[in-house]
């Protein structure tokens, strides 16, 4: 493919993606709600009717509502139903043929109230739009979708789509009007840190790895993703896979690499068929393989699928489950940026990292850095989840406070009042509702004992026992574990059991300081970030929570000596 085709292609599919269209989200959580039977009611009810103009159904990724799917929107109105039944297809079809009309008024069936108040058995007439329609509800107005800009408009199966939202042009601009340190200089001034956690600055690793003698390189995209209640990377691979195909591709050219891993979980079936999807229509284009864009750049893209083990996000592990060994970590230096993969210089980014190169590449630096913070530039994705009303995922500017994501965007605590946000999962924190107004940025979170984390934000209410949260993400670390340093192995046991003693009320008072200690010792000790983050969420409930430590051991007596 050139240019030219890539022109006339996108314009093409421009005209069909912006006629009127009934957007089924056919990913992830609204599959497990029936998507997929909802879409194909809908395909029947256009092919059964007498329809005077033409629908266009079509399945899309992730519309970030997503525990309210099956999701549907209708546009380009953008109405929205939410948690759409099969048997409502018909009524759907009809009221969005009768807005397509010229006096949609006088054609449109009776809107009932809310199928949210209405008993089940009703539930075959028209649903109502939800009230999260995208243009009005705080959910979706404080959003800034870079990342997610073509989730839930675009099917993920459709090469076609992406080019239709100027997808590949990046990397056709990387190719012929940049050299590779053009590049690399452009991550640099856009101040992009990686997604996966540390926020280590994109641009530097990058100029690390480009600076490595030519020779065999690699560039891998870390889609592990193994914090329990994050789901962003999953979302993204399979709303956009060629989003990171296109990023892993620029990266490639800019560092010298002609090879790429993605290393997926195996719990992502679907992100993985996208990928795989994904990558053969890519290459049947000429935009992965030899000759990329007709140009000398030569980039394959393979999948590697993971077990499951959440030590395998950690890089040195990932490689090593990549060579065919077990997936043990390794001490650095040597950074994998030196000696990676097979003993070669290896780039290994996030999977969000990833997808917000081509719209950088295509903005501009400046552009990039003038969203977010000072030093947190752009956008961060987080699964939204806990107990909260709207439950989700959302990408917002660095720099929104907590209080407008939980307060706003989140609808607030189900009963009561919030009580902390964990952030980070297991590596991270929890931050108490008194520090809500604190600016989600990197350095934010950190003066707060918590961490950015790859993106998973739990929101918790008054009846959440902070002990045992911090108990919940050790026993996670106990059992991932890999064994192989002990400070780890036998560190996150007592840590975990000492927790058990303290929610039992069998704790003394002095085994508080105890557990402070040896959070220290795990922490300074570990060899990988595994057991250096592990202690996090217990030294950060202690720091905001220490009266429900103290309150479960003061309760014991003194004097009783059943320990
Ligand atoms: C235990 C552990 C698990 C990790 N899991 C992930 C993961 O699932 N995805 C990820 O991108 N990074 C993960 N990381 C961070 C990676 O080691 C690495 O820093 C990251 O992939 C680099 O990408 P970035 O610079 O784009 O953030 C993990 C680190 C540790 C210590
Ligand atoms: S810190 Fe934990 S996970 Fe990391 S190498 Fe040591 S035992 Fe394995
Ligand atoms: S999976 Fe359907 S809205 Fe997220």
């Amino acid at each position: 493919m050139d240019l030219k085709e890539l022109q006339t292609l996108a314009k093409q599919e421009q005209a069909i993606l912006n006629a009127p269209c009934i957007r089924c989200c056919t990913v992830g959580g609204c599959i497990a709600a029936h998507a997929l039977e909802v879409k194909q009611q809908i395909e029947v009810a256009i092919a059964t009717q007498p329809l005077t103009s033409p629908i266009q159904v079509r399945g899309v990724g992730c519309m970030g509502l997503c525990s309210r799917g099956p999701l549907v929107r209708l546009d380009p109105a953008g109405i929205l139903y939410d948690q759409v039944t099969p048997d409502q297809a018909p009524a759907l079809v009809q009221s969005f043929h009768a807005s397509l009309q010229p006096n949609p008024l006088e054609d449109t069936p009776p809107i009932p109230p809310s199928p949210h108040s209405q008993p089940k058995s009703q539930s075959s007439t028209l649903p109502s739009p939800s009230p999260y329609q995208p243009q009005h509800h705080s959910f979706f107005t404080l959003q800034h979708p870079i990342v997610l800009e073509n989730s839930g408009h675009i099917d993920p199966l459709s090469i076609k789509e992406y080019i239709a939202k100027d997808g590949y042009l990046a990397l056709y601009q990387a190719l012929y009007e940049m050299t590779p340190s053009e590049v690399v200089d452009q991550m640099t001034q856009s101040g992009l840190r990686g997604r996966g956690g540390g926020g280590y600055p994109t641009g530097l690793k990058w100029s690390t790895v480009a600076k490595m003698p030519p020779g065999q390189k690699y560039v891998i995209c870390n889609g592990d993703e193994g914090d329990p209640g994050a789901f962003m990377d999953r979302s993204v691979l399979e709303s956009d896979p060629h989003r990171v195909l296109e990023g892993m591709a620029i990266a490639a050219y800019a560092v010298g690499a002609n090879q790429g891993y993605i290393y997926v979980r195996g719990e992502y079936p679907f992100a993985i068929n996208h990928l795989q999807t994904a990558i053969r229509q890519a290459r049947k284009q000429g935009l992965l393989g030899s000759q990329i864009f007709e140009s000398p750049f030569d980039f394959r893209i393979d999948l590697r699928i993971g077990a499951g083990a959440f030590v395998c996000g950690e890089e040195t592990a990932l490689m090593a489950s990549i060579e065919g060994k077990r997936g043990l970590p390794h001490p650095r230096p040597p950074y994998p940026a030196e000696s990676g993969l097979w003993g070669c210089p290896t780039l290994i980014n996030n999977v969000e990292t990833f997808a917000n190169i081509a719209p950088i590449i295509r903005n501009g630096a400046a552009w990039f850095a003038g969203i977010g913070t000072e030093q947190s530039n752009g956008t961060k994705v987080f699964s939204l989840a806990g107990k909260i009303q709207n439950t989700g995922l959302i990408e917002v500017p660095m720099g929104t406070s907590l209080r407008q994501i939980v307060e706003q965007m989140g609808g607030g605590v189900l009963n009561g009042t919030a009580k902390a946000v964990q952030t980070g999962g297991p590596s991270g924190g929890c931050i108490p509702a008194h520090a809500f107004d604190t600016p989600v940025d990197y350095e934010s979170l950190t003066r707060l004992g918590s961490i950015m984390g790859s993106g998973g934000m739990i929101v918790m209410d008054q009846s959440t026992n902070m002990v045992d949260v911090a108990r919940f993400f050790m026993e996670f670390c106990m059992e991932e574990s890999c064994g192989k340093c002990i400070p780890c192995r036998a560190g996150t046991v007592q840590l975990h059991q000492l927790l058990t003693k303290i929610r039992n009320g069998q704790a003394r008072l002095e085994e508080l300081d105890q557990l402070n200690q040896l959070c220290e010792m795990v922490k300074q000790t570990s060899l990988c970030g595994l057991g250096q983050s592990a202690p996090n969420p217990v030294l950060s409930t202690l720091r905001f929570f220490k009266d429900e430590y103290l309150t479960l051991v003061q309760d014991l007596s003194p004097d009783d000596d059943g320990l």
